[in-house]
């Protein structure tokens, strides 16, 4: 059977909460899991994360409805809310917490009764341009939510960085200072650091930290890998040697022939391809372990293949294991060579790929 396969670590995954608990110790930790846990399985991370973590965030209800089905107790925020009004419903059903990042939002929350307490996320935005408040409303904002007798009190605020992964940019600093500013005389919970925040912006801890990439064992920072930080890679993508067969000075491999050995050479095929995820994009040179080393990939990737240079005098055989990301080798640097970032490439395996989840008890 072909063996090409993502294995989850959930030891690994509880270590970078624990982590991260300690990056960020005067906080609570609101785990981001929308998209299927980037892409690491969202019902078996919830599960091995919720001894330690204070709360889930999803980007849809239906997300939020999985983890309820699976009888996940733990509070789940709706990262963007509500879409329409009847989500509401669910809301107060499975009783889950929602952002507010525009009036229709409001609106639904004014014609809508319950005997039920929902809680809100006023989010604000201070820079991003992308959902939220303007600052400048949030008092008409929360005079506005202070007459609506469902919602619990008091609501919460948030914001979110436009550009935390580059801790060169200023502009963090300015939206911080803008968010600090606006929300200085609110006494409520606060949260704006994501895991760049979490890393480059102390200050930005507040209340509640909303870690997402850093969970999954991955720093969101240019140039930097996650274990600087003690994490640990938590998905390992893996494959098997499908063939090897030598190749000559000047010959090409792949669809469209973009590469041509400059020597002699002995090619591995690796039983992985666009099919499940690895990205197509992917240029020669694009880093993949095997035996201890790393081999360049070359030429186009296939559907359901890709070839490495194994070099002149290889010892390499059929059958052998290759990880394409993972301890290994960190999907950090991987990406890059994709011209992509790590979270694409969690996100992109597709369901052909087996999943693995082990170390699924509470030891380490
Ligand atoms: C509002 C919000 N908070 C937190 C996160 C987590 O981000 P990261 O994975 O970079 O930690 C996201 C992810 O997109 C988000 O949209």
């Amino acid at each position: 059977m072909r063996s090409t396969k993502a294995i989850i670590d959930l030891a690994a995954l509880r270590h970078n909460l624990n982590t991260i608990k300690t990056i960020a110790s005067g906080s609570r930790v609101m785990a981001v899991v929308k998209a299927d846990a980037y892409g690491h399985g969202l019902v078996q991370v919830a599960k091995a994360l919720t001894d330690g973590a204070d709360m889930f965030a999803v980007a849809t209800v239906q997300e939020a409805l999985l983890l309820r089905k699976a009888e996940i107790k733990t509070p789940i925020l709706l990262l963007e809310g509500i879409f329409n009004a009847k989500d509401l419903e669910l809301v107060v059903e499975h009783d889950l917490q929602v952002v507010l990042h525009h009036w229709p939002q409001i609106e639904a929350l004014q014609n809508f009764s319950t005997d039920k307490k929902i809680q809100v996320w006023v989010k604000l935005d201070s820079g991003m341009n992308r959902l939220g408040f303007a600052l400048q409303d949030l008092a008409l904002i929360e005079s506005t939510l202070s007459k609506i007798p469902s919602l619990a009190n008091p609501i919460r605020l948030m914001s979110h960085f436009a550009s935390a992964d580059d801790p060169e940019d200023e502009f963090s600093t300015t939206q911080l200072e803008a968010f600090d500013q606006a929300t200085k005389n609110i006494a409520t919970e606060k949260s704006m650091a994501n895991s760049a925040g979490i890393l480059t912006q102390k200050g930005a801890h507040y209340d509640w930290v909303r870690p997402g990439l850093l969970l999954y064992g991955c720093s969101p920072l240019i140039d930097n890998d996650a274990s600087e930080y003690g994490l640990k890679p938590v998905m390992s993508l893996e494959s098997q040697v499908l063939a090897i067969k030598p190749i000559k000075k000047g010959e090409s491999t792949g669809y469209g022939r973009h590469w041509f050995a400059d020597r002699d050479t002995n090619l591995g095929l690796v039983a992985i391809g666009y099919g499940d995820g690895y990205p197509r994009h992917a240029r020669n040179s694009t880093p993949v372990w095997l035996n201890g080393r790393i081999v360049p990939l070359v030429g186009r990737v296939s559907m359901d293949m890709l070839a490495v240079d194994l070099g002149p005098d290889c010892q390499d055989a059929v059958g052998d294991r290759v990880v394409l990301w993972g301890k290994e080798l960190p999907a950090e640097s991987v990406a890059p060579f994709a011209d992509t970032i790590p979270y694409t490439l969690f996100c992109g395996v597709t369901r052909r790929v087996r999943f693995y989840y082990k170390n699924k008890s509470n030891e380490m």
